[in-house]
């Protein structure tokens, strides 16, 4: 499969601060007391930017045997390299699935939750109006604990077909709105 947009996942040394605190929130979520289990859901998994980073910021493999990882991505290339590294990293399963984003819901029963959703540097490559409802699918299929972490370029050092530049009090004032007209009460919102 090919990404719509000009999408690049890369695989570097370099730890980018998204992704350590995408690090930071699973290791939370792990030490946890009474978490002896942590379904990770991994979307638009690249190429395993965060998986790579997670044996040196993890390094208690009984911490890292505690978690069940699901990597999505519509590229085939980057599938089979998440899938490699997280194979190397003792969790306790491994599962990536090829796929685009709009068929999401489709791939991914409701039935399925997660505790821990990381969703880095990908808002900006997909439609609009593919963001609210996949922000929906994503809601409904955390665990009563659960916590999604979005994160996106707020600024981009060459500018980017497509991109969207917002930042964390927008993409806030986008939940809430939504929320506000589902009915629902307030989401707990962390920017
Ligand atoms: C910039 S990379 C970010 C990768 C990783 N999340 C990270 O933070 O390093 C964007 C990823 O989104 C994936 N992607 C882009 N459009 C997609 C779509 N329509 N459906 C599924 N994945 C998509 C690309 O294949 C790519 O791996």
């Amino acid at each position: 499969m090919g990404s719509i947009a000009d999408s690049r996942a890369v695989l570097t040394k370099k730890v980018l601060p998204q992704h350590h605190t995408a690090i930071t929130l699973l290791g939370q979520l792990l030490a946890a007391p009474g978490s002896d289990h942590i379904a990770w859901l991994d979307l638009a998994c690249g190429k395993g930017q965060i998986l790579a980073q997670l044996d040196e910021n993890i390094p208690e493999p009984e911490l890292r045997g505690k978690i069940s990882y699901l990597g999505y991505d519509i590229e085939n290339e980057n599938s089979r390299v998440a899938e490699k590294i997280a194979s190397g990293l003792k969790l306790h399963a491994v599962e990536v699935k090829t796929g685009e984003m709009a068929d999401f819901s489709k791939l991914v029963p409701v039935e399925r939750k997660f505790r821990f959703v990381s969703f880095t540097n990908t808002v900006h490559e997909l439609r609009p109006e593919l963001i609210a409802t996949l922000i929906l699918d994503i809601l409904l299929r955390l665990d009563a604990k659960g916590v999604l972490y979005i994160y996106d370029m707020e600024m981009l050092p060459v500018p980017e077909l497509g991109a969207v530049p917002w930042d964390g009090d927008d993409m806030k004032k986008v939940l809430t709105t939504m929320f506000d007209e589902l009915g629902c009460g307030k989401p707990a919102l962390i920017a």
